[in-house]
């Protein structure tokens, strides 16, 4: 039996595949709502084919709890933040899931931390609590995750994944657990290894972003169109350059990199600054609006609203997101009223100003930030009718009132 420790944005749809491809599966969290919702039928978030999984697996039997179990593995997907001051990862969740799995482990089992983590984790905190409490019988496995939010259910099929352990065999054994849903290729290595690779698959994007969004600041000095220049740029067989955008959000991106630059802070400076240049974009989209209004003439900032709250188009999801950068960074430096906010997919308030209707939304404004992309408005510009429109995803074509970064 398998018991998966935290069922937030990863843990819950990972239970639930293995429950669904005939392994016998416990979910644990802490959460005692977030269990009572579970166990009356529902879900927690959306993601595309997660209800239909959810029922998959509910009727194969997988159930929820807030206790853990005593089984033969424990996978662990709890939060891993880090430090706003010194930038290195905050192990305190894995340490307190780690431990009490510690308190109920029979014999022999073994315990995956699946939680994304900055290289040496595993052996600065995780091994010294088997030494402390004379479990080294437990065997330590990392399997990183690396399926993004909004095809989540598809990626947790096909994507290749990476197995990290002190010795092949659990390796091994781990891995033919994971391939009892997942068809994509899974490396076995070591436990350093397998931490090291999924914080570098996250850093790379960072700078690869980061590199995009510095392009636009360049192209819009130098009078280029930046979306036309890595278009073709791309075209070069050896060249992939993402794209720009209003800053990077969510659990992932904005927060791994910082893993590597807390714990080599002489070293990692380029990626120290490719974090600062993301940092920077959700100020640089709200400066670019405010150079609009001014043009158009628009005094009052309660004539512009913001549309789009979460990170990324298509999810539930506001951590770390551009629209909550930016309205910090109103705050502090910008002055100015609250622009009004409206997000189809975030039904609670979040944020002050907030509306929960496309009508309510665009009553009484003259321009809209469109700082996500999702499929309501992806390419309709004709939804917000004649006004301006700041465009930083560049979702929404071209236009006479369209500006993009
Ligand atoms: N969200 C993503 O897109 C994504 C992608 C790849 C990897 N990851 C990594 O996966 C890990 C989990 O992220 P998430 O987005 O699922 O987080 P989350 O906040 O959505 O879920 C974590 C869950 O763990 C529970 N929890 C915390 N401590 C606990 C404990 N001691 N015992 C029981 N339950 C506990 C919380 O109540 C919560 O429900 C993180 O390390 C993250 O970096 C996330």
């Amino acid at each position: 039996m398998v018991n998966v420790i935290g069922l937030g944005y990863i843990g819950l749809p990972t239970a639930l595949m293995m429950a669904s491809h005939g392994v016998e599966v416990v979910g644990t969290d802490y959460d005692e709502e977030l269990v009572a919702t579970l166990n009356a039928g529902k879900t927690t978030f959306k993601e595309e084919g997660l209800d239909e999984l959810f029922s998959t697996a509910l009727n194969a039997g997988i159930t929820f709890t807030t206790e853990y179990q005593s089984c033969d593995t424990y996978i662990v997907s709890v939060p891993t933040p880090y430090d706003k001051l010194d930038k290195k990862i905050d192990p305190s969740y894995v340490v307190a899931a780690c431990k009490t799995v510690l308190d109920v482990a029979p014999q022999g089992a073994t315990l995956v931390v699946e939680s994304t983590i900055s290289p040496n984790t595993i052996d600065r905190f995780v091994r010294p609590l088997l030494e402390e409490a004379g479990r080294q019988d437990i065997a330590l496995v990392h399997a990183p995750e690396r399926i993004i939010p909004g095809n989540m259910v598809y990626e947790l099929v096909h994507n290749n994944r990476t197995i990290g352990a002190d010795d092949v065999e659990v390796g091994e054994r781990v891995a033919s657990l994971y391939a009892s849903f997942c068809e994509g290729e899974i490396s076995v290595t070591d436990i350093r290894t397998a931490e090291m690779t999924k914080v570098v698959e996250n850093t790379f994007r960072a700078v690869n972003i980061a590199f995009a969004n510095e392009l636009a600041k360049v192209c819009r000095i130098g009078g280029m169109d930046v979306y036309e220049v890595i278009r073709i740029a791309n075209k070069h067989p050896r060249v992939n350059i993402l794209q720009p955008g209003p800053g990077v959000g969510g659990h992932c991106i904005p927060v791994d990199p910082w893993f590597l630059v807390g714990d080599y802070p002489e070293t990692a400076n380029f990626i120290r600054l490719a974090l600062q240049t993301n940092f920077s974009m959700p100020e640089y989209v709200l400066q670019r609006a405010y150079e609009a209004m001014k043009e158009h003439g628009i005094t009052d900032s309660s004539k512009v609203g913001i549309y789009g709250l979460t990170y990324k188009e298509d999810v539930d999801d506001v951590r770390e997101s551009p629209t909550l950068q930016m309205l910090e960074a109103q705050a502090e430096h910008l002055g100015g009223a609250q622009m009004k906010i409206y997000d189809p997919w975030v039904e609670t308030d979040v944020v002050p100003n907030q509306v929960h209707s496309m009508d309510e939304f665009l009553e009484g404004l003259e321009m809209v930030i469109v700082m996500v992309g999702h499929s309501q408005v992806k390419g309709k510009p004709e939804l917000f009718g004649n006004r301006i429109l700041i465009d930083p995803r560049n979702v929404m074509g071209k236009g006479k009132f369209v500006y993009k970064l």
